[in-house]
């Protein structure tokens, strides 16, 4: 009996003993599959080009990019943004008010995921009641190849290296840009695609859209301090007989916001070619902007009740981004909106391109050791200040446009200040509205907007109780 136990014992001790050498072993494969995978950061399958527009194409190289790009279809609303596409003139009904006399006074909605972009142009009402160009698509669809093959069949041969692609880029930009929209649409098939913000031979980043080409060149060439960006205070420093080139000048960390500033700008379509144009000239400041506006003569509507002359900001984005501590302290786009995340034991920016809020942990505790609720309610704290400072500021735009309607129509000295007045308070209250983070992006900065937008209301109604 003894001797049988001790021979169990033994087997059993063997068949740990078996078991554990097995566990080891499959730990060590485990680990040394992840270390492989670790190393290979793509799958080289099929050999890209310039001509690898539908994304697709792109997924077996780079499945986990190419998974969370197409991810950008999820809907979930936060507090202040998100992606529930809902009607905001239902939600905020001064905005009906504050655009009479424009398109945006139609239809305005949120905005929402990539995915949509294309689509969700086609179906505004604001280009089916309105006729819009072609600089439309410039934002809204994978365009770097359609521009190409507008510019190739005016005359432009393809370039030697294809990194040159500028020229052949421009004139298609030329061409597309004053096409009635519902012609132009027909030539994009898909929303911002890998080719737009990579090169398919090395996967670099680059930027594609000839707005940006323009306008980050009148930037560097204006003389606003810049100092989120580095390269372009270089640039300035050397004999600028060369133009600045984001694609050869810029830092890696800077082209990870510029991918993003190609469409996350303020614009206007410039003259009767409809040349879309980013108002950098003279810096990328509110004021700078609303100074080359007057200088050129522009206004986007005149307002229906007080006549006044009026701009309509749109998603300043990029620039706001430039006067806050993230972009003082070189945190780009790219690190809060597609944070790295762990695929297995690959790491891989996240083309889930969303709301940093649906995200808190990978978004921003990678630099901020503190909690997630705490984070979130820092930027509550933001959001819901602005949004009151922005509440009261559309109440002053709008006390000022009554205060001209009711006004004895004869004092037309008086009006004219009023309505300079109303011009000046409207643009910056709207961009401020116009900017999708609510005030998080550069929170002082939107309290000293919204502070001037107030008193210029306040100051156009003065002008109105002077005595004449
Ligand atoms: C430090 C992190 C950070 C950086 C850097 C940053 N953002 Fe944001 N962004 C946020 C936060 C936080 C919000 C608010 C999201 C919300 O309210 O749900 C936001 C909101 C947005 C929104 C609206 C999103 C929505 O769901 O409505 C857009 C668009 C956006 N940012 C674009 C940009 C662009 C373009 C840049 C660079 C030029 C940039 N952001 C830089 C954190 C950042
Ligand atoms: C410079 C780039 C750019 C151009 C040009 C541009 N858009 Fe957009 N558009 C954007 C960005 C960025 C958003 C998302 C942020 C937002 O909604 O504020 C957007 C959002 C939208 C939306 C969804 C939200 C809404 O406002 O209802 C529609 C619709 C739209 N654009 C239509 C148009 C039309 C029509 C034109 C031409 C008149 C146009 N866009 C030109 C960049 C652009
Ligand atoms: C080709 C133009 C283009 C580029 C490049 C671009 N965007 Fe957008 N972005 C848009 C448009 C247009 C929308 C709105 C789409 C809609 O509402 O249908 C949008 C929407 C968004 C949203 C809102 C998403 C949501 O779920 O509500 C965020 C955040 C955003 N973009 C951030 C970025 C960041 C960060 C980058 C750079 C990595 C970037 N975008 C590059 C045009 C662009
Ligand atoms: C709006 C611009 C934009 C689009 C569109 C885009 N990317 Fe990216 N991509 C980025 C940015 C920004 C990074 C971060 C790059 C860096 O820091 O080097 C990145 C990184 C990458 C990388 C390097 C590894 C990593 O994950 O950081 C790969 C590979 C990649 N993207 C593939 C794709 C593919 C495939 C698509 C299309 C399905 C795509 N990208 C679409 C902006 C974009
Ligand atoms: C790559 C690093 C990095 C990331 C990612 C990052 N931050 Fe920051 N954040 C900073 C730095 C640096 C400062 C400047 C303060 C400092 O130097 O300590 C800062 C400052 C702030 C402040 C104080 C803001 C102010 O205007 O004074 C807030 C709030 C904040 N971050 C929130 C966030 C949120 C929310 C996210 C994610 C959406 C985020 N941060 C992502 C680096 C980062």
């Amino acid at each position: 009996m003894a001797q049988k136990s001790s021979f169990l014992k033994q087997m059993g001790l063997i068949v740990l003993i078996a078991t554990l050498i097995v566990l080891v072993l499959m730990l060590l494969e485990n680990v040394r599959t992840r270390q492989a995978e670790a190393l290979q950061t793509h799958f080289v399958r099929t050999p890209l080009t310039e001509a690898s527009v539908d994304p697709v194409l792109w997924a077996p190289n780079f499945p986990h990019q190419y998974d969370s790009y197409l991810r950008t279809v999820d809907v979930e609303r936060t507090r202040h943004g998100g992606s529930e596409a809902f009607q905001r003139l239902d939600e905020f009904p001064i905005y009906k008010e504050l655009f009479a006399g424009y398109a945006f006074s139609i239809d305005y909605r949120e905005e929402r995921g990539h995915a949509y972009m294309l689509s969700d142009q086609r179906e505004t009402e604001r280009v089916h009641k309105v006729a819009q160009p072609g600089a439309c698509l410039h934002c809204h669809a994978s365009m770097y190849s359609v521009y190409r093959d507008a510019g190739r069949k005016a005359g432009v041969p393809d370039p030697k290296d294809p990194k040159d692609f500028e020229a052949q880029l421009m004139k298609g930009f030329d061409v597309i840009n004053p096409m009635p929209y519902h012609e132009a649409t027909k030539l994009a098939n898909h929303p911002v695609a890998c080719i737009d913000c990579h090169d398919p031979q090395t996967t670099e980043l680059r930027v594609t859209r000839p707005g940006f080409f323009d306008g980050i060149r009148a930037l560097a060439t204006s003389t606003e301090p810049l100092p989120h960006l580095p390269s372009i205070e270089r640039w300035r420093k050397g004999d600028k007989k060369v133009a600045y080139d984001p694609n050869r000048d810029a830092t890696h960390q800077e082209m990870r916001s510029f991918v993003c500033g190609q469409c996350h700008v303020e614009y206007y379509f410039k003259g009767s070619e409809k040349r879309l144009t980013y108002p950098w000239h003279k810096g990328i400041d509110v004021a700078a902007a609303e100074a080359y506006y007057d200088e050129v003569g522009h206004t986007d509507f005149v307002h229906t009740v007080s006549k006044a002359n009026v701009l309509k900001a749109q998603h300043p984005e990029f620039e706001m981004w430039g006067k806050g501590v993230h972009a003082r302290s070189s945190v780009a786009c790219a690190d809060c909106h597609m944070p790295y995340e762990r695929v297995g034991a690959v790491k891989v920016s996240s083309h889930h391109v969303r709301s940093p809020m649906l995200n808190v942990h990978k978004a921003c505790l990678t630099c901020h050791a503190i909690s997630e609720q705490e984070m979130k309610d820092r930027v509550t704290i933001i959001q819901d200040r602005t949004q009151e400072l922005l509440h009261r500021a559309e109440l002053a735009v709008m006390d000022l446009v009554y205060a001209i309607r009711d006004h004895d129509q004869t004092q037309t000295e008086a009006l004219k200040v009023a309505r300079d007045m109303h011009r000046k308070s409207q643009w910056r209250m709207d961009y401020v509205a116009a900017e999708n983070s609510m005030g998080f992006h550069a929170p002082q900065e939107v309290a000293r907007i919204l502070g001037e937008a107030i008193d210029y209301s306040r100051k156009g109604i003065m002008a109105l109780q002077a005595k004449p």
